[in-house]
C-alpha cells in the first residue's frame, strides 16, 4: 500500500508477529523469559522503548503483527499531535479484547465524535462539581483518611518493626472515593461486597494484561473458549454486571429528583431530562451509564492510588525533602487542624513534590492508545488511517531538552526565586488535548488531601535494615511501585 511507503522508521518486524519480540511481549511471556535469563527483575520497558527514540527518532514505528503503531517521543511531538491536530489524532483504536468487554461504550475506549463528546462533556461537569457544593468530595476523602490512620497504627504495632504494606489502605481509601461520588456508598475495607468488586476487578485486570486471554487481541475468537482463564474472564464479566446493575436497579427504584445523591442519580435524572424532551435517539442510557461507571473505577483507582504511593516511597527514599515538607505543613497548618483543599495555594513545596514525583514516576506511561482516524501528513511521515498512536508520556517527563537534568529528583524545579509555585507547560502526567485525563481535577484534590494529611500525622521511614526496592516498578496497565513496607511515627 503507497501509505506505507513513507512510515517512520522503526526497528525491522518479525513475520507474523511484528515487534513483539521486543518489548511488547505480554508480561506472562516476559516473566517466562526473565526466569530463562535467570533475572530477577525485568526492567520497565518503556525505558527500553524510549531509548529507541535515539536512533529512529522521536516518531518512530513498530508493528503488533500487522498493525502499525506509531509512538511519538518528547513534548514537542506529542503536543504537536494530540494538541495541534485533534481532529486526526483524538481517536482510540479497536483492541479485540477492550471492544469485547466495553463495546466501545463508555467514555476511555468509545471512539472519537458526538456521542462521546456529548457523555465526556456531561460527566466531566460531574467530576468537576463534586469539588463544590453538598456532594464536596473533601469529606469522603477525609473519612478515608481517618481510616488509613487508625488502621496504619494498629498494623505498624503489630508488625513488630518489619513495616507496613501501604497497598491495601491505599487503595480501599481511593476507591472508596470512587464509589462514593459515583454510587453514594462507602464500604469498609474489610466489607464482603468491597472486596468482592475490587477483587473482581483485580482478576479482571490481571487475567487480561498478565495471562494467555491477552492473545484474545490476536486470536478475538479464543474469547468463547470453554476453559481456563477465557471462561474465567467471562465469569468475571458476568459478576461485575451483575453487580453494578443491581446497584444502578436499586438507585432507580429510591431516585428523589430532588436530591441527587451521586452521579448515578444524576446521570439517571439526565436520562430522563432528554427523554422528557423528546430525545428518542439520546445516547444517555443504562447501557452507557453502566459502562461509565466501569470505566471510573478503572480509570480512577489505580493510577491514583499508584501515585500516592510512589510519592509515599519518594518520602521514605529521600528523608530531607519529607522533612521540608513537613515543616511547610506545620508552618501553614499546624498539627491542631487537618489540611484542607483551601491550604492547596499555601503549601508550594508540598505541591511541587507531589509533582516532581509524578513526572519522575508517570503511571500510565504510554498514555491510553490513540488512533489517526485518516491518513494524514506528520512531521515529514505518512501515518496511514487506523495507525495506533503511542503517546510516550515517560519521554516527555524526561526530555533533556526541556529538563534539566530529568533523571534526579528535585522539587525545586516546580519552584520560582521566590518560592512560589510555577506551572510547566511540559509537565502532562494527565495527557495532553481533548482526550486529556477526565479525572484530573479529582485525583489532584485526592493526592493533595492524601499527602498533606499522612504526612502531618506521621513520620515515615524504611524497616530497620531493609534495602529499598528497585525504582523501576511494576509494569502492567500502570506503572506501580515494586513492593516495599513502611514504618510510622506519629507527629501529632
Ligand atoms: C484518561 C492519567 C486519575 C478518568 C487518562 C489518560 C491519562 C490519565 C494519561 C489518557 C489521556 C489520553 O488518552 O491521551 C491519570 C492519572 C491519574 C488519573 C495520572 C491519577 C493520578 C483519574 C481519575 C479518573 C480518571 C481519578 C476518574 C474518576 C479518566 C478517563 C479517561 C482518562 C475517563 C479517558 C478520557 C477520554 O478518553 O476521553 N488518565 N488519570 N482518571 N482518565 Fe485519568
Amino acid at each position: 500500500c503507497r501509505d506505507r511507503d513513507n512510515i517512520p522508521p522503526g526497528p525491522r518486524p518479525w513475520p507474523v508477529v511484528g515487534n513483539f519480540g521486543g518489548f511488547l511481549v505480554p508480561s506472562v511471556l516476559q516473566r517466562r523469559f526473565r526466569r530463562h535469563r535467570g533475572r530477577a527483575e525485568v526492567e520497565n520497558p518503556v525505558v527500553a522503548l524510549t531509548e529507541h527514540a535515539n536512533v529512529y527518532g522521536n516518531v518512530f514505528s513498530l508493528f503488533a503483527g500487522t498493525q502499525l503503531i506509531v509512538v511519538l517521543n518528547g513534548y514537542e511531538v506529542v503536543k504537536d499531535a494530540l494538541s495541534n491536530r485533534p481532529e486526526e489524532f483524538s481517536d482510540r483504536p479497536d483492541i479485540p479484547a477492550v471492544t469485547i468487554m466495553t463495546k466501545r461504550k463508555g467514555i476511555v475506549f468509545a471512539p472519537y465524535g458526538s456521542t462521546w463528546k456529548k457523555q465526556r462533556r456531561f460527566c466531566h461537569t460531574m467530576l468537576r462539581n463534586f469539588g463544590l457544593g453538598k456532594l464536596s468530595v473533601e469529606p469522603c476523602i477525609h473519612q478515608g483518611l481517618a481510616t488509613i490512620k487508625t488502621e496504619l497504627l494498629r498494623l505498624n504495632e503489630e508488625c513488630g518493626g518489619a513495616g507496613v504494606d501501604l497497598t491495601p489502605l491505599i487503595r480501599n481509601a481511593v476507591s472508596n472515593v470512587i464509589c462514593s461520588m459515583t454510587l453514594g456508598q462507602r464500604f469498609h475495607h474489610e466489607d464482603h461486597e468491597f472486596r468482592l468488586l475490587l477483587g473482581l476487578m483485580d482478576r479482571g485486570l490481571e487475567i487480561c494484561v498478565n495471562s494467555p486471554a491477552f492473545l484474545i487481541n490476536i486470536f478475538p475468537l479464543l474469547y468463547y473458549l470453554p476453559f481456563g482463564v477465557f471462561r474465567e474472564l467471562r465469569q468475571v464479566e458476568r459478576d461485575i454486571t451483575v453487580f453494578l446493575k443491581d446497584i444502578i436497579t436499586k438507585h432507580r427504584e429510591t431516585l428523589d429528583p430532588e436530591n441527587p445523591r451521586d452521579f448515578v442519580d444524576m446521570y439517571l435524572l439526565e436520562m430522563m431530562s432528554q427523554r422528557a424532551a423528546g430525545q428518542e435517539d439520546s445516547s444517555f442510557t443504562d447501557d452507557y451509564l453502566f459502562y461509565i461507571v466501569g470505566d471510573l473505577f478503572i480509570a480512577g483507582t489505580d493510577t491514583t492510588s499508584n501515585s500516592l504511593l510512589w510519592i509515599l516511597l519518594y518520602m521514605v527514599l529521600y528523608p530531607d525533602i519529607q522533612d521540608k515538607v513537613q515543616a511547610e505543613i506545620d508552618e501553614v497548618v499546624g498539627k491542631h487542624r487537618v489540611p484542607s483543599l483551601t491550604d492547596k495555594g499555601s503549601l508550594p513545596f508540598t505541591e511541587a513534590t507531589i509533582m516532581e514525583v509524578q513526572r519522575l514516576m508517570v503511571v500510565v506511561p504510554l498514555g491510553i492508545p490513540h488512533m489517526a482516524s485518516k491518513t494524514t501528513e506528520f512531521r515529514g511521515y505518512t501515518i496511514p488511517k487506523g495507525t495506533v498512536i503511542l503517546p510516550n508520556l515517560w519521554s516527555v517527563h524526561r526530555d533533556p531538552s526541556v529538563w534539566d537534568d530529568p533523571d534526579s529528583f528535585n522539587p525545586a524545579r516546580f519552584l520560582d526565586d521566590d518560592g512560589k509555585l510555577f506551572r510547566r507547560e511540559c509537565f502532562i502526567p494527565f495527557g495532553i488535548g481533548r482526550r486529556v485525563c477526565m479525572g484530573e481535577q479529582l485525583a489532584k484534590m485526592e493526592l493533595f488531601l492524601m499527602v498533606t494529611c499522612l504526612l502531618q500525622a506521621f513520620k515515615f521511614r524504611l524497616p530497620e535494615g531493609k534495602p529499598p526496592p528497585p525504582l523501576h516498578g511494576r509494569f502492567g496497565l500502570t506503572l506501580a511501585p515494586c513492593p516495599f513496607t513502611v514504618c510510622v511515627s506519629t507527629r501529632t
